[in-house]
């Protein structure tokens, strides 16, 4: 890697040293192009939806390359946090089951879970504490899963000190209960590549503003397609049935041409029942130029090795 090729990409590296990338990282010229045209667009023609849905299908394809999954095991969703209350909503509790998380987790991936005690849908949340080296170790994580455990919920990197969770071991002791396991890769994608499928998690929540370099309001949701039968969510919105005007648009059909089904509620049989209301479309242009930065550097790496 070219790294003043690189620094030339980033416009904010000539005006500063950039060290905050956990906060917000800064915009490639690939983003920034991608949301000034969007934005010009917009401006000419107006709407424009059979050309922002195509982008919509893409960006969640190119996410799902970046961590080696199918594409219909996706979902574009506004944040982190409503990946995670996605999850929470849908997933099946064992009765009278348990809850284990870390204190290294994001705030949200631990409010969410005493969320759950107190709607009485857990007896019990788990909540691990670190060590005086600032992680919780692998034994602490196996004595606390069990036979009642419903989900383990962890973060691939903590966001208060950098600590790399062990996701693979975790993940593996978590299956030997049953359990559901969520990942949070906000901290660890655009940093170190992230597999999901190797890693074995059932469920991977990133979002684009930190080490992606993408703007705000565009994250993704990962499910593997194994449990989505069992994810039953307790919402839905018109992008997230079956027969939605994106998947319409896939069938090339005209995507009012037909009334909605309104006597049924039917999720999508794919990841994007888990989405909800419209997108913002700005936010997921520039999340798609992110992701195909990244990848882009990523080959240019691998290339290299
Ligand atoms: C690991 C992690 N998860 C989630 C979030 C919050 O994500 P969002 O604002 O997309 O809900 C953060 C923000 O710092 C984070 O560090």
């Amino acid at each position: 890697m070219n790294i003043d090729l690189v620094r030339k990409e980033i416009p904010v590296t000539s005006r500063r040293a950039y060290f905050d990338n956990a906060g917000t990282g800064p915009p490639s010229i690939n983003v920034l192009n991608a949301i000034h045209e969007y934005l010009a667009d917009w401006r000419d023609y107006g709407e424009n939806w059979e050309e922002w849905l195509p982008i919509i299908i893409d960006s969640r394809r190119l996410f799902a390359k970046i961590i080696g999954v199918g594409l219909e095991e996706v979902a574009s969703v506004p944040n982190v946090s409503s990946a995670l209350t996605a999850l929470a909503s849908s997933i099946k509790y064992k009765p009278n089951g348990n809850i284990v998380i870390s204190e290294l987790n994001f705030p949200t991936n631990i409010y969410l879970w005493h969320l759950q005690k107190k709607h009485g849908r857990t007896s019990e949340v788990r909540l691990l504490r670190k060590d005086q080296n600032g992680v919780v170790p692998l034994d602490e994580w196996e004595k606390a899963i069990d036979d009642d455990t419903s989900v383990v919920s962890v973060d691939y990197v903590s966001w208060t000190n950098g600590c790399r969770e062990k996701i693979r071991e975790i993940t593996k002791i978590a299956h030997e209960h049953n359990a559901f396991v969520i990942a949070d890769s906000f901290h660890g994608l655009g940093v170190f590549p992230i597999n999901a499928k190797q890693d074995g998690v059932d469920a991977l929540a990133c979002g684009m503003y930190k080490w992606m370099q993408g703007p705000h309001g565009a994250a993704y949701l990962y499910t593997h397609r194994d449990k989505l039968d069992e994810l039953d969510p307790n919402y839905i919105g018109w992008h997230g049935v079956e027969d939605s005007v994106v998947r319409r648009l896939s069938k090339q059909e005209d995507l009012f041409g037909k009334p909605f089904n309104i006597d049924d509620a039917e999720p999508a049989l794919d990841a994007t029942r888990f989405e909800g209301g419209s997108w913002g479309v700005v936010s997921i242009v520039g999340a798609k130029a992110a992701l195909e930065y990244a990848l882009k550097h990523d080959q240019q790496d691998s290339s290299m090795v």
